[in-house]
């Protein structure tokens, strides 16, 4: 990513006509596995920084079309409690790579009306990335158009850990009664408490598996698995998965 690459507020290159999508049909929550960017990196004999940078290109776009669309949430799957155990340097240029995106994209995130929000453990982030994380979230608090979750130091394993605790201890000081715990409780006290579920789960770079993404959430998400690497992730191929999405039939259960 450099400083004279298009930020979230370029406009597009093909404006998105209601020709494309239903856009009475629009799904409220996008939820993304942003994967593939250090085989984007190999193929080209790169290192792996290199595809994580041009994949802080492909997030810009994807916010862009959120937001020309009218999506309410956009979750992003940028790093993984397991993530950590990467090799150092490959962590140290994520964080960095993190703090520049949020510093240079602050400007945009208001002239957009984006609000930025993070899930995850927070607090396990370099102190000055989360401090400019807090100042970003900060910044936008009272943005109501788009708001993007960044899933940060985020697994869905841990999220229910906590979830269980809370919970706990609200049983043991009697604020709640273990026969009134219910799955609107179980949801309250989820890092994503007040965002509703993903309608639609995408993943890219071909891999089938959760990875420990937002595990109580996507339920009954529409699940998208394409094989492009994460750089390599067009507006194209988002708007034909957008509108794939549109031709399903949730059924929830029923008949
Ligand atoms: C996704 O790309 C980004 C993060 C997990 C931070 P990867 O780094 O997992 O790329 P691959 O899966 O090795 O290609
Ligand atoms: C999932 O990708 C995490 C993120 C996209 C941030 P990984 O590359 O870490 O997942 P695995 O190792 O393929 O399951
Ligand atoms: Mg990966």
């Amino acid at each position: 990513m450099n400083s004279s690459s298009p930020s979230i507020s370029a406009s597009s290159k093909t404006p998105i006509k209601s020709d494309i999508l239903d856009l009475s049909k629009i799904p409220e929550h996008i939820a993304i596995i942003m994967d593939g960017n250090g085989r984007w990196a190999k193929k080209r004999f790169l290192n792996r920084v290199k595809g994580h940078e041009k994949g802080a290109e492909t997030v810009k776009m994807v916010v862009r079309v959120c937001r020309e669309i009218g999506i309410g949430h956009l979750t992003l799957f940028a790093f993984s409690t397991e993530n950590w155990q990467r090799p150092k340097n490959e962590i140290t240029a994520l964080m960095s790579l993190l703090k520049k995106f949020l510093l240079t994209e602050q400007k945009s995130l208001m002239e957009n009306e984006i609000r930025l929000r993070a899930i995850g453990q927070l607090e396990k982030l370099p102190e000055d990335v989360l401090a400019t994380l807090n100042r970003t979230m900060h910044l936008t608090r009272n943005n109501h158009g788009l708001q993007i979750n960044l899933a940060l130091s985020y697994g869905g394993r841990s999220e229910i850990v906590d979830m269980v605790r809370q919970i706990a201890e609200k049983v043991q000081s009697g604020m709640i009664l273990p026969e009134a715990i219910n799955r609107e409780i179980v949801s309250q006290h989820l890092y994503t408490s007040d965002i509703p579920d993903p309608d639609l789960l995408i993943r890219t770079s071909g891999e089938m598996r959760i990875s420990n993404f937002l595990l109580w959430q996507i339920a009954y998400s529409e699940i998208c698995v394409t094989d492009t690497l994460w750089p390599d992730f067009s507006e194209d191929e988002f708007l034909a998965i957008i509108k794939n999405f549109q031709c399903r039939e949730r059924r929830f259960g029923k008949v």
